[in-house]
């Protein structure tokens, strides 16, 4: 910064280290006009005073007894809160080699004695302004960095809330299932986590950010919204012609994701929804539908979610039936093993029934219309 400007500003701070005191004296005639000048003897005293105050500018001598000019500025370097502090060498110095060192070792300038003084205020002016000017891009690009962080919260906050509107106007159009969609997370949330801590399927599940996959789960029945009432609030068993409507809630949903996808050019989070919509009522035998794959060729997420879906199927009151005991659902869906179901997801499964039966008691214990909500980000 030019020495006449600064004078009008904050003073800035400058630092000069030298064993010897003339040179201090020299130095402070020249700098106390425009700097608070502080007269450092050694780097011991240097590194002491930093303790205290942070100068934004320091001039080094290299020869001193104790530790040397390099010494300090390899010290000053290595630590976080001083790095940034701008360090000219001032030395008698003068061959090649001792300047190249020290401009190596991160000093920003390189002065020998004897200097001229408008020129080390020039150049200390000059560091100065350049010093300023590098904390004022870093606060611009933090200040940058968390706008668009403020925003994609933002964004994620719409994205969530739109779900959680679109899986409430499927849940409240497909009457008989109440709560269902907030049960199915839970379920999907228990066997995840539990697969994530034994490493079962490590490869893929490791790679699912739980924050957009459970959530997503939520448009796994989406396709029901274009199923007739008269077929999907039918309070009896459905005939085969209507059972193969009702079978096609499936390719609508995975349809009515796919077209989000082309207008949004989403795919990490609507991947998964697809494969929830998609699979989740293929069986790993083979004889699910709508496409009738076996084993794993069906992607993970139908197979997790089939297991999720059937048991709260079970356990739930229709009205044409009423709920099954906990127990009783849990062995139908161990029988499953192999046949509905994948055999090692079973395993899981076994490993955290309880805590399905705990979401079914407390969904059962606050009415069917309780909805349990993924805790959404921040
Ligand atoms: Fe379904």
């Amino acid at each position: 910064m030019d020495a006449r400007v600064d004078t009008l500003q904050e003073r800035h701070t400058v630092a000069v280290v030298d064993d010897n005191v003339t040179n201090l004296k020299i130095a402070r005639s020249i700098l106390d006009a425009h700097y608070d000048t502080y007269a450092v003897p050694s780097a011991k005293v240097l590194f002491d005073m930093l303790e205290k105050i942070t100068p934004d500018l320091i001039l080094l001598d290299i020869e001193m007894p104790e530790m040397s000019g390099y010494e300090a500025i390899k010290k000053l370097k290595s630590d976080a809160r001083f790095r940034f502090i701008p360090v000219i060498f001032l030395t008698s110095r003068n061959d090649e080699g001792s300047e190249l060192e020290g401009l190596s070792l991160g000093a920003i300038d390189y002065v020998t004695k004897p200097f001229s003084a408008a020129l080390l205020l020039r150049r200390i002016g000059n560091h100065l302004l350049i010093a300023e000017q590098k904390k004022e891009l870093e606060s611009y690009n933090k200040n940058l960095a968390e706008r668009v962080n403020e925003k994609t919260s933002q964004i994620l906050k719409l994205q969530f809330g739109i779900l959680n509107v679109i899986a409430e106007l499927v849940e409240f159009r497909d009457r008989k299932t109440g709560g269902h969609i907030g049960r199915t997370q839970r379920y999907l949330e228990l066997l995840v986590k539990r697969m994530l801590k034994d490493g079962i399927y490590n490869d893929e599940v490791s790679s699912w950010d739980l924050t957009f996959l459970i959530p997503s789960a939520q448009l796994h029945d989406v396709g029901k919204i274009a199923i007739s009432d008269t077929i999907l609030n039918k309070p009896g068993k459905l005939t085969p012609e209507e059972f193969d409507i009702m079978k096609t809630h499936v390719t609508k949903g995975v349809e009515a994701i796919e077209r989000i996808e082309e207008e949004t050019q989403e795919h990490s989070f609507l991947h998964h929804a697809k494969c929830f919509a998609g699979y989740h009522h293929e069986k790993w035998d083979g004889t699910g539908y709508p496409n009738g794959l076996a084993g794993e060729n069906i992607p993970l997420q139908g197979r997790l979610m089939a297991i999720a879906d059937v048991y709260d199927a079970l356990i739930s009151a229709r009205p044409y039936k009423d709920p099954m005991p906990l127990e009783v659902a849990r062995d139908i869906i161990l029988d499953g093993r192999g046949k509905h179901f994948d055999p090692t997801l079973i395993d899981v499964f076994e490993d955290v029934v309880g805590g399905f039966e705990e979401i079914a008691e407390t969904s059962r214990n606050h009415g069917d219309s309780f909805i349990f909500k993924w805790n959404e980000p921040a």
